[in-house]
C-alpha cells in the first residue's frame, strides 16, 4: 500500500517533469514570432519565471520526499544511540508511510527484548543481593588479585568494619582477627575448600566462629578467587560450655557427700564402731551427707522436670494465703532452731496455679532467708494484691548479696559464697527451680539486697482467672 503511494508519487513527478519539458518547447517554438513582435524582454521574463516556478515546485517535492523517507532513518537512528547509552526503554516511531516501518518496529523489538532482559537480570541480582544480605552468615569474596570484590553487611558488623571501606580492599589491609586471616590465607593459596572453627578475644567476651571457605570457579574451569563464609557460634559454644559446667557441678556435688560416706564408714569398719561415742558421731555425719545427697538428687529431678519445655503446671485457683501458711509450718523447725522471727500480712489473694509447686517456692525463699539470715533476726511475709497480680515481699535482715552477683544468682548451682552456702546445707538448686517453676505459671522474681542490711524476693502471680 505504502510503496504503491510511493510510486504513485514519482509517477505524478514524472508527469509534471515532462509537462514542464513540453512547456518549454512550445514557448522555444513561439520564441521567433514574439522576438519578431518586439517583446524579447517579456520572452524572458516568462522564461525566468517558469523555471523558478519548476524549481519552487521540484523543491517542495523533493522535500516531501527526503522528509518521508529521512525522517525515520534519523529518529531510529536516535533511538539505537539511546539503546546503546542503556535507556532500553528509548522506542522508534513506527510511522505508517515511508520504507523504513520495518526498521522501525525491528529497533522496537529489539528494545523491548533488552528492556525484558535487564529488568530480569535486576530482578535476579536484586533477589541475590537480599539472599546474601540476608543469609544470617558473614560473606566475603575476593577475586585472583586478592582484592575484596564482595562483602555483606553481617560480615561488616560481626568483625566490627561498619565504617570502614573494606571493597576494592587488598584483603590482608581489612582490620580482621589474624585467626580469620590465615583462615582466608589458608584457602587462597591452596585453591581448595576448607572448614575451621577459630575463636578469639573480642572485647570482654571471647568469639567463636565456624568459617567456610571454598575457591569460586568460572567458566571452563577458570579459577576466579575464593568465597569465605563465617557463622558466630559463640551462643552454642556458651551452651556446651553451660552443659560441661553443669555436669562437672553434678559429679563434684555427689562426690562430696558419697566420699565422706565412704570415709566414715570404712573408719567405722576398721575398728572404730567400738567406741560408742565416735560410733554415734560418724553416723549421725553418714546419715547428714546421706540426706544431702537425697536432697541433691531430689532437687537434680526437680529441677529437670521443670526445665523441659514442654513443662506445664497445673494451675487452678489457690489461696496464696494458705501456700504461705502453709510454707511456713514446714519452715518452723528451722526459724526455732535458729530463733527467728516471722512476721506476717497476708491479705486474702487467690492466684492462678499449682498449690504444691507455690508451696515449694514459697519453702525454698523461706529457707534460704533463714539459713543466711543470723540469729534473733526476723523475716516479714506480705501478700498483697496489685492491678492485676499478687505480689509476695520476702524480707530478710541477712547477710545481704552483691550486687555484681545478683544476675547470676538463678544459674543452676550458682552459690554467691561457695564454701558457706555448702555448709549451710543447700544444693545451690532452689533459685533455678523457684524460677522456673514461677515462668510455667506465667509469674516472675525480682531481688533487692544491700550486703549487711538484707534481702527482699519479690514473687509476682497472675491471679485467678
Ligand atoms: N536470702 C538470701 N540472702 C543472701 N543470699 C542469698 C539469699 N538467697 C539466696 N542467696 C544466695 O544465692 C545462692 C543461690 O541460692 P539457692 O539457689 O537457693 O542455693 P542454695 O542451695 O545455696 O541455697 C545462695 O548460695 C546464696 O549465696
Ligand atoms: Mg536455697
Amino acid at each position: 500500500m505504502k510503496s504503491f503511494r510511493n510510486r504513485l508519487l514519482v509517477t505524478i513527478l514524472g508527469w509534471l517533469g515532462m509537462l514542464l519539458a513540453g512547456l518549454f518547447t512550445v514557448i522555444g517554438q513561439l520564441f521567433p514570432m514574439y522576438a519578431e513582435s518586439g517583446g524579447q524582454t517579456r520572452v524572458w521574463l516568462i522564461l525566468g519565471l517558469l523555471f523558478a516556478a519548476a524549481m519552487l515546485f521540484s523543491a517542495i517535492i523533493g522535500h516531501r520526499i527526503i522528509k518521508i523517507h529521512s525522517l525515520p532513518i534519523e529518529n531510529v537512528t536516535e533511538t539505537a544511540l539511546e539503546l546503546v547509552k542503556g535507556n532500553y526503554r528509548a522506542r522508534a516511531y513506527e510511522y505508517s508511510t515511508g520504507g523504513t516501518v520495518q526498521l522501525s518496529s525491528t529497533i522496537n523489538v529489539l528494545a523491548r527484548n533488552l528492556q525484558e532482559i535487564t529488568a530480569t537480570r535486576e530482578t535476579e541480582q536484586e533477589r541475590l543481593k537480599t539472599l546474601i544480605e540476608n543469609m544470617g552468615s558473614a560473606l566475603i569474596m575476593i577475586d585472583r588479585q586478592g582484592t575484596v570484590s564482595l562483602v555483606n553487611k553481617t560480615f561488616l558488623d560481626e568483625f566490627s568494619l561498619s565504617d570502614q571501606v573494606t571493597e576494592n580492599k587488598f584483603y590482608k589491609e581489612i582490620d580482621i582477627p589474624p585467626v580469620v586471616e590465615k583462615f582466608i590465607d589458608h584457602v587462597f593459596m591452596t585453591e581448595t575448600s576448607a572448614r575451621d572453627q577459630v575463636s578469639f578475644d573480642e572485647r570482654l567476651s571471647t568469639k567463636h566462629l565456624d568459617l567456610y571457605g571454598a575457591p569460586v570457579i568460572g567458566k571452563h574451569e577458570r579459577w576466579l578467587g575464593i568465597v569465605i563464609v563465617a557463622h558466630d557460634i559463640s551462643a552454642l559454644k556458651r551452651l556446651e560450655q553451660v552443659r560441661k559446667d553443669f555436669v562437672a557441678n553434678v559429679s563434684h556435688e555427689l562426690k562430696t557427700p558419697v566420699t565422706s560416706i565412704k570415709g566414715f564408714t570404712e573408719t567405722l569398719l576398721d575398728g572404730a564402731y567400738k567406741d560408742t561415742p565416735s560410733l554415734l558421731a560418724f553416723l549421725e555425719i553418714i546419715q547428714k551427707e546421706s540426706n544431702r545427697l537425697e536432697m541433691l538428687i531430689k532437687d537434680l529431678l526437680d529441677l529437670s522436670r521443670v526445665e523441659k519445655a514442654d513443662f506445664q503446671v497445673e494451675a487452678k485457683p489457690t489461696d496464696m494465703k494458705k501456700v504461705i501458711e502453709r510454707a511456713e509450718e514446714l519452715v518452723r523447725p528451722r526459724l526455732e532452731e535458729k530463733s527467728i522471727r516471722l512476721e506476717t500480712e497476708l491479705a486474702s489473694v487467690i492466684v492462678q496455679g499449682d498449690a504444691n509447686r507455690l508451696i515449694q517456692v514459697m519453702t525454698n525463699l523461706l529457707v534460704n532467708a533463714i539459713t543466711y539470715s543470723a540469729s534473733e533476726t526476723t523475716i516479714r511475709v506480705d501478700l498483697s494484691q496489685q492491678q492485676s497480680e499478687a505480689v509476695v515481699h520476702v524480707k530478710d535482715q541477712g547477710i545481704g548479696i552483691e550486687a555484681s552477683e545478683i544476675d547470676r544468682l538463678f544459674e543452676r548451682f550458682y552459690r554467691v559464697d561457695r564454701a558457706r552456702s555448702r555448709n549451710s546445707g543447700g544444693t545451690g538448686l532452689g533459685l533455678s527451680i523457684v524460677k522456673h517453676l514461677l515462668e510455667a505459671h506465667q509469674g516472675r522474681v525480682e531481688v533487692e539486697s544491700a550486703v549487711g542490711v538484707g534481702t527482699t524476693f519479690t514473687i509476682y502471680l497472675p491471679l485467678a482467672k
